[in-house]
């Protein structure tokens, strides 16, 4: 009987340990997502990864299921700046994986149906806690179909996998700088993968 009671007690206790392990915060001691080294920046990435892409994926849309199993473009998630400091990492379909992984910086004319789908978790500066941020996505669309963005689609999906809700020139009025590059802007360099 005591022996029962007992292990009953162990394997609630084991059972508690484990969701607070799963549930776990993926923190750090920064405040400023700028003084996360590379070793920082992988642990956390590893520690919400699977959370972010289950996320994502939750309302089914089609890039958000799909993304993770496409050419990733970096060997880790960055900060670049933009896209709010967050943590950045960009994945490729098959269709643009070619062309964008040459990281060009004239001339580039993606091919039609090319998706580029980015990732984002931002570092809570007062908890030092990193939270999901949203999927960014650029779709490339049949040529003439929208002359105000160079038949670029922005599109993006929140943390719960609903759409994000913004206008297109928001993005645009940014990514023109990037003209001669198709309006791609590239992970930084120092993370770029090479082929
Ligand atoms: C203030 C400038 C700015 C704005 C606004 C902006 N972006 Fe970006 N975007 C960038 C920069 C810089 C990068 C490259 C940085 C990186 O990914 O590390 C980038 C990269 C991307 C990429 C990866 C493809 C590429 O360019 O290499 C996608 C997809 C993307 N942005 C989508 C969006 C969407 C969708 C919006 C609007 C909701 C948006 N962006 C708004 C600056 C901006």
């Amino acid at each position: 009987m005591t022996f029962l009671r007992n292990s009953t007690l162990a394997a609630a206790t084991l059972a508690l340990f484990a969701t607070s392990a799963t549930a776990e915060d993926c923190t750090t001691d920064k405040t400023d997502p700028f003084d996360l080294d590379e070793t920082e920046i992988v642990a956390l990435y590893d520690c919400i990864k699977d959370k972010m892409a289950e996320g994502y994926a939750k309302q089914g849309d089609e890039v958000a299921v799909a993304f993770r199993g496409w050419t990733v473009t970096s060997t880790r998630p960055a900060v670049a700046g933009p896209h709010g400091e967050r943590l950045l990492q960009t994945f490729a379909n098959d269709i643009a994986a070619e062309e964008y992984l040459k990281f060009a910086e004239e001339g580039v004319d993606m091919p039609v149906g090319s998706v580029l789908a980015k990732e984002s978790a931002k570092l809570n500066k007062k908890k030092g806690k990193v939270v999901v941020g949203p999927l960014f996505i650029m779709t490339k669309m049949e040529a003439g179909s929208i002359p105000e963005t160079a038949d670029w689609l922005y599109g993006g999906i929140l943390p719960n996998g609903k759409p994000m809700k913004f206008k297109q020139k928001f993005c645009h009025d940014c990514h023109a700088g990037w003209e001669e590059q198709d309006f791609l802007a590239y992970p930084l360099e120092e993370v770029r993968v090479s082929n």
